[in-house]
């Protein structure tokens, strides 16, 4: 009983300082009073009090100006549930979510938490990770406290065919959020987000599956926000770049993850609703892939062909030298001069 009472007063706590944080957020570079912050959060005078000392303690920098109130001047840099409340427009999707310092990789311990009941919708966001994977067993660089390193549990009523349509709806979403910031990358199949040849983004989507259903799906997703090509290994200088690089100026990262999770949720509840047809349009448009002439390197070996198009389920299309069109559902794809 007593523990908790504990429990819920901080809880009471956390959920005061997320509406102060979320109205001073929302008030930009007005000041509003603790009187004005009082009666339309329908807090005391003394909770408002307290949790701006909480939030200073934390690192929030909000001024005080006698008679004219509270004004939010920068946030920390970090990616807790409490910096990103004010930027998430989401019904699910982060609503639950962990933070962690480090940790092995956000995909392994989404699907730990996944295995053992986490909900739809759980995020979980590392501010580095000591063995990130990319895709066909590759390693994700991570320097620490720079980028976004996150994975979220979906628990959707889809057939194992259809899973890999997930990658393509987040691959749409984080284009087109990106590109809402200034920058314009495209998208090489299936889930390289990149401008021009060097990679800002990457998604790993994987899966647990119950029968001919996906129990769970983990997609993972990396965004290279403010770390600099220096920050990242030697070998991969010259293939990455981030938001900062291509800006000139470094991002604040908790407002560019609350947008990226929004917009995610927007492009997952539509392709809920219509399915597939919506996204294939956007993807297309944002394809660096079609047109070119590329080289298929699969389980089965490598060849070129020209691809042509993704199809319903979002399957790479090729035609082969051949003249035959190819169904790509996994491999790697690079283009080739012709
Ligand atoms: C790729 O392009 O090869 C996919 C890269 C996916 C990287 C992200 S970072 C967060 C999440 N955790 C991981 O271990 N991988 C994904």
């Amino acid at each position: 009983m007593a523990y908790f009472h504990i429990v819920s007063l901080r809880l009471n706590d956390q959920s005061d300082q997320e509406l102060v944080l979320a109205f001073l957020a929302e008030s930009g570079d007005e000041y509003t009073s603790g009187e004005a912050l009082s009666g339309k959060l329908g807090l005391s005078r003394a909770a408002v009090f307290k949790s701006v000392e909480a939030l200073r303690l934390q690192g929030y920098r909000i001024d005080a100006v006698p008679a004219r109130g509270y004004r939010l001047v920068e946030l920390p840099d970090r990616l807790s549930s409490l910096e990103l409340s004010p930027f998430l427009g989401t019904h699910d999707l982060g609503r639950n979510s962990v933070y962690l310092p480090v940790v092995d990789s956000t995909n392994a311990e989404a699907f730990r938490l996944a295995s053992s009941g986490a909900p739809h919708g759980f995020v979980v966001i590392a501010e580095s990770q000591t063995e990130g994977r990319g895709r066909r067993g590759r390693t994700w660089a991570s320097p620490a406290s720079l980028n976004l390193y996150c994975s979220f549990i979906l628990r959707p009523d889809l057939p194992l065919s259809r899973v890999p349509e997930l990658t393509l709806v987040t691959a749409v979403a984080v284009t087109e959020c990106l590109r809402d910031l200034g920058i314009h990358p495209t998208l090489k199949w299936p889930n390289d987000v990149r401008v021009k040849h060097r990679k800002l983004a990457g998604i790993l989507t994987e899966l647990s599956t119950d029968g001919d259903r996906a129990a769970f799906v983990v997609v993972g997703l990396g965004v290279n926000l403010n770390a600099l090509r220096t920050d990242f290994p030697a070998e991969i200088a010259d293939v990455v770049t981030s938001v900062r690089e291509e800006l000139g100026e470094r991002v604040a990262r908790p407002a560019v993850t609350g947008s990226l999770l929004t917009r995610i949720e927007e492009w997952m509840d539509l392709h809920e609703e219509v399915g597939f047809a919506p996204v294939r349009t956007a993807w297309k448009e944002m394809s660096q892939t079609l047109g070119q002439s590329v080289s298929i390197r699969t389980e089965r070996g490598e060849w070129v062909g020209k691809a042509e198009d993704i199809d319903e389920t979002g399957a790479l299309l090729v035609r082969t030298p051949s003249g035959n069109v190819e169904r790509v559902l996994a491999g790697d794809v690079e283009q080739v001069s012709t």
